[in-house]
């Protein structure tokens, strides 16, 4: 089946406000696309003025704004009606007090709603869904490397790890819908024969924010920020953790490969993660790198350290690489430096590091 190319018609975004969301814009007006924008509320000019910005910088392409709501069935129509094809990066991501139930259930009736509107569109030849490598991901041994092979239900660890803990665990609620998810829309791909679905399997997800809004409480770069400030890690237990670091403009980037890719086809998924070791750092080593790359900063926080030493061993995992992507869809990551250097000269620039 045929890939895209700008030639084709618009392609809509879902989610384009959002972090991922408004870099898959960006590098499709590089390309020269006609994008549509699809966000809840296009008169909200926090969320929206940046992607707007981008029709005054000769980018090559166009975005217009589309107002869609992922639980409004139909709300798509219009936007979807004539695109060559779909990017779904919007979701409800569960850090605005949905319970896991709501997050697990969430994702299946926004992705209901988005293929029934593909259908309906009857233009679309790919659906790119932004699944998350929480879908590969599960309790493993130290040191196992993960690929687009795992699926994280195949419940490997039954009594940490399986569907009866989804209404109580955010994490397994997210990991086990994103997975069916993705293996819901191949299905429903495969079975109208006119569209390909495939996913792109983002790890710990840094780099430039193009506004304020991306700033969201809990996110990477978020936590990234706290450590700038001199504050502790807080997401996992002493600070201990093996970030696997990808730049959010590989992310964006990967979507449009994906659907221009020749190679790839109907349920091909790629995880987007470091491209090797130099991109994964215990919060340890991303602190003292922080403190490298940027010696002025004079407090950079992170992990619980006692006399200049990690005070416990991080578990390490998860171990994984963008080898496919690379291979497949010809992505050259940014490195690890780049990235960094990327993020916190955005928060410096949006002036989001004053205490
Ligand atoms: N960031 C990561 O590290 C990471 C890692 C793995 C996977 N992912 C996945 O990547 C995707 C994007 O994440 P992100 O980091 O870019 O998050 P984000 O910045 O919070 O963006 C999420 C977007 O979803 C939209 N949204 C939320 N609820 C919606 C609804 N009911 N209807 C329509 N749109 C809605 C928001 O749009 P509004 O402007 O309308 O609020 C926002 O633009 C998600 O699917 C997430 O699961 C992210």
């Amino acid at each position: 089946m045929a890939a895209i190319s700008p030639a084709d018609g618009p392609v809509a975004v879902t989610g384009a406000s959002g972090y991922i969301g408004s870099w898959a814009v960006h590098d499709l007006m590089e390309q020269g696309y006609e994008v549509r924008a699809c966000v809840r509320d296009p008169s909200n000019t926090e969320k929206v003025d940046h992607l707007l910005a981008m029709n005054d910088r000769d980018l090559g392409g166009h975005v217009e704004l589309h107002a869609g709501d992922l639980f409004d069935r139909g709300s798509y129509d219009d936007a979807f009606k004539g695109s060559c094809a779909v990017m779904h990066i919007g979701a409800t991501v569960g850090y605005n007090q949905e319970t896991p139930q709501q997050v697990y259930d969430g994702c299946f009736t926004e992705v209901e709603h988005l293929i029934e509107s593909t259908k309906k569109a009857g233009t679309v030849k790919r659906f790119v869904f932004t699944s998350s490598f929480a879908a590969v991901g599960h309790p493993s041994p130290e040191g196992y490397v993960f690929t687009e092979k795992d699926w994280c239900d195949d419940n490997r660890d039954p009594d940490r790890w399986s569907d009866e803990h989804i209404a109580e665990n955010r994490d397994i609620a997210y990991a086990m819908a994103k997975a069916r998810a993705e293996k819901m829309i191949y299905a429903m791909a495969q079975e109208d024969g006119g569209f390909e679905a495939m996913a792109i399997l983002p790890l710990h997800v840094i780099g430039p924010l193009m506004c304020a809004n991306h700033d969201q409480g809990w996110s990477w770069q978020n936590c990234i920020k706290y450590m700038l400030l001199g504050k502790p890690y807080r997401k996992s237990k002493g600070g201990r953790m093996l970030w696997n670091n990808v730049d959010v403009r590989d992310v964006g980037k990967a979507h449009r490969l994906c659907a221009e890719s020749a190679v790839a086809n109907n349920a091909s998924r790629y995880i987007l993660s470091a491209s090797d070791r130099t991109g994964e750092l215990f919060t340890w080593e991303l602190q003292a790198k922080l403190k490298s790359l940027f010696p002025a900063i004079e407090d950079i926080g992170g992990e619980h350290m006692e006399e200049g030493k990690p005070k416990e061993k991080t578990y390490d995992s998860p171990r994984s690489y963008c080898t496919l992507a690379q291979e497949e869809l010809g992505l050259t990551p940014y490195s690890i430096d780049e990235t960094l250097r990327a993020t916190v000269d955005s928060y410096i620039e949006l002036g989001l590091l004053a205490q």
